[in-house]
């Protein structure tokens, strides 16, 4: 069982509420997108659910396979098969990209073994195993081999570490994946190859949350369902025809039909006091210039 189901989530960073109440189920298996301007809290709830310290949960739970993993620490989290593909991967300068990926494979194998076998004794597979399997998923993300020397994300291109995302993703084999814009700086050639990379991992156990601003990747990447984030929480839930729409439509028209009473953060209008129920107002921070 490996569903995710994000209940009234509310969080914070650096004393701002982010997210404020967002509620999404995806089951097993399920490819689920989500859309929203800059600054509607996508990435935070990216970050939330695999742990990111600076993001302090403030109300409710989330679940992965019936466990709530709010109090787990982030290697916990990715024990338990979850995967966080970033917006903006990191580079780490000395750390080479093939032990890299071979300590966490190992560790994340290491974990899941033991689950399986408490009183066993596990034994990491063997060095050639694990360069085979490499080899492999980097010829299906038509990686130059060549990268495997190198240090992580140094120097790499913006479109280069999106594919390094995904080919950790491959390699490591998640229950569940989040991809915060992995669409994002790849040309026409490398977004078709590496939405084909997660395709062939989206084998109907893999369940996914797709970020992204565009209805292109969802031609590659097909969802079920599609919601649209703003201001910190979920306003609208459809299938693939919600993405076609906004698409068409641009984000003017969702406000207007979702959310006309609400301001945003981007938005110039002024910001609406605290609401007796408890919602607070939001602080305008940028201004609108539209569409990213
Ligand atoms: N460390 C921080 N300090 C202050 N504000 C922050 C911090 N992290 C995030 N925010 C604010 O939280 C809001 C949501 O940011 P987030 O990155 O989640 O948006 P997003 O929906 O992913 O946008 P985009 O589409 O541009 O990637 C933004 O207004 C951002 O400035
Ligand atoms: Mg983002």
């Amino acid at each position: 069982m490996s569903s995710l189901e994000i209940k009234n989530l509310h969080a914070k960073v650096e004393n701002k509420e982010i997210l404020r109440g967002v509620n999404l189920t995806i089951g097993e298996g399920e490819v689920h997108a989500l859309m929203g301007l800059n600054g509607s809290g996508k990435s935070t709830l990216a970050y939330v659910l695999a742990g990111h310290p600076n993001y302090e949960v403030t109300e409710g739970e989330v679940l992965l396979g019936g466990e709530n993993i709010l109090d787990l620490e982030p290697d916990e989290r990715a024990h338990r098969g979850l995967f966080l593909a970033f917006q903006y991967p990191t580079s780490i300068p000395g750390v080479n990209v093939a032990n890299f990926l071979r300590q966490s494979y190992n560790k994340v194998q290491q974990s899941r073994f033991m689950q399986a076998h408490p009183d066993a004794e596990y034994k990491a597979a063997p060095v050639a195993e694990f360069r085979k399997r490499l080899d492999e998923k980097m010829g299906q993300l038509r990686m130059d081999r060549s990268f495997k020397s190198r240090y992580l994300n140094e120097g790499f291109s913006g479109g280069e570490k999106k594919r390094m995302e995904i080919l950790q993703m491959a390699m490591l084999d998640p229950k569940f994946a989040i991809m915060d814009e992995t669409d994002s700086g790849l040309d026409i050639d490398a977004l078709r190859t590496v939405a084909e990379g997660v395709n062939s991992q989206l084998n109907g156990q893999l369940g996914a949350l797709v970020i992204t601003h565009y209805q292109r990747l969802l031609n590659y990447i097909k969802p079920q369902y599609v919601h649209i984030m703003m201001n910190g929480h979920i306003v609208a839930n459809g299938g693939p025809e919600l993405a076609e729409e906004l698409d068409v439509k641009g984000y003017d028209w969702l406000r207007q039909t979702y959310a006309p009473d609400e301001p945003f953060v981007g938005d110039e209008r002024e910001a609406a006091p605290a609401g007796p129920a408890g919602a607070p107002g939001i602080t305008v921070t940028r201004t609108l210039t539209g569409r990213s």
